[in-house]
């Protein structure tokens, strides 16, 4: 079965000499791409979320290095590493949660040095394979993680996982694309995933593209949810996976999990190995990124709370890894993951 046609949106483009990122602060109503012709563009862009989605913002700032080489004269790959340092700092430090944008930047900091005259052309190449295996890894992902799921199951998500968020298809929303092609998924459930509401802007729409029915719910309806009997799986996506299995994802995550196990549901984590990060020993260690309190005062820009109230933003949280019945990973399948089984699927990589 042909699932790739599940798959209608691409949020970062290369163009040959700029990036195009589809805003995602405007949709759904608004489809505009916005040009970047420089990493700090890009940095910019990563850090106000026009392009969001941890191995989205890996992409995007693969090509910003790409960018950035375009503003620096150097005669070989090492020399182009120590003249490119600034610019991918300055996209390292764009968001610090999400690990596959130190992922991606380290991939391309490790080769620079080892090329010669010719590392232009070999750095757009490399973020071109970032982008492409990103892709693979999704389509792959999408097939092991629907064959864990009993035919009309329904599922709820959370957060955006899609195109929007990936070089396309999306990790848990690829799962469920393939899980609908399949028949496996009867029902979809989205949740709106306050403040930003990735789910209610993006996950419902980007499934309306491609004719998937989805439900939103308010993120406090999935205990209520759960307990009626409508879905059997949580799937989900993750910023990073740290060496025993902790997953630090879109703040609610850990909320849907403790649920998840209280009635009975499985609880499915689906994200590239660049998302797995083994030198980091638990999630306690995850820098968990804290966004304006802003984002809890308004809605659509229009201020909803009282003067003078202040707010605590934190966008993602750890869930333990002895909540996550499957982690998929376009490596295979890994039940209850912890340290021995990361280290066993991953201690190569
Ligand atoms: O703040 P965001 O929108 O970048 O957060 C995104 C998420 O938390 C996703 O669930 C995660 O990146 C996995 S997406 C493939």
């Amino acid at each position: 079965m042909d699932v790739s046609r599940y798959d209608r949106v691409r949020a970062v483009q290369w163009r040959g000499d700029r990036l195009a990122l589809l805003d995602q602060r405007r949709l759904p109503f608004v489809q505009d791409f916005r040009t970047c012709l420089d990493a700090r563009e890009v940095a910019a862009a990563i850090a106000d979320l026009t392009v969001r989605g941890a191995p989205a913002i890996g992409i995007a700032a693969a090509w910003g290095v790409v960018l950035a080489a375009r503003e620096v004269q150097a005669a070989d790959g090492a020399a182009a590493a120590t003249a490119l340092e600034p610019a991918l700092s300055a996209l390292r430090a764009a968001r610090p949660t999400a690990v596959n944008l130190a992922w991606a930047l380290d991939r391309l900091s490790v080769a620079l040095p080892l090329w010669g005259g010719d590392w232009r052309e070999r750095l757009a190449s490399e973020a071109a394979a970032i982008e492409a295996e990103d892709l693979a890894a999704n389509h792959r992902m999408g097939l092991i993680g629907a064959e864990c799921i009993a035919p009309g199951s329904g599922v709820l998500t959370h957060c955006n996982t899609g195109s929007l968020a990936t070089a396309g298809f999306g990790t848990a929303l690829g799962v469920i694309r393939a899980g609908v092609a399949q028949g496996r998924i009867a029902r979809v459930f989205a949740g709106e995933t306050r403040p930003w509401l990735q789910g209610a802007r993006l996950t419902v729409w980007e499934l309306q593209q491609d004719g998937i029915d989805a439900t939103l719910i308010a993120d406090a309806a999935a205990a209520h949810l759960m307990r009626s009997g409508a879905v059997q799986w949580v799937v989900v996506g993750a910023d990073r996976i740290t060496a025993n299995g902790d997953v630090a994802n879109k703040i609610g995550t850990y909320a849907l999990a403790i649920a998840a196990r209280y009635h009975g549901l499985k609880f499915m984590v689906v994200a590239p190995s660049s998302t797995v990060d083994l030198a980091t020993a638990s999630g306690d260690a995850i820098e968990i990124e804290l966004r304006s309190g802003d984002e809890l005062l308004s809605v659509g820009g229009q201020r909803t709370v009282a003067e003078g109230i202040q707010a605590w933003n934190p966008v993602f949280d750890v869930t333990p890894a002895d909540l996550v019945d499957v982690l998929v990973t376009e490596r295979g399948a890994i039940e209850r993951p912890d340290a021995a089984r990361m280290r066993q699927a991953f201690g190569a990589a």
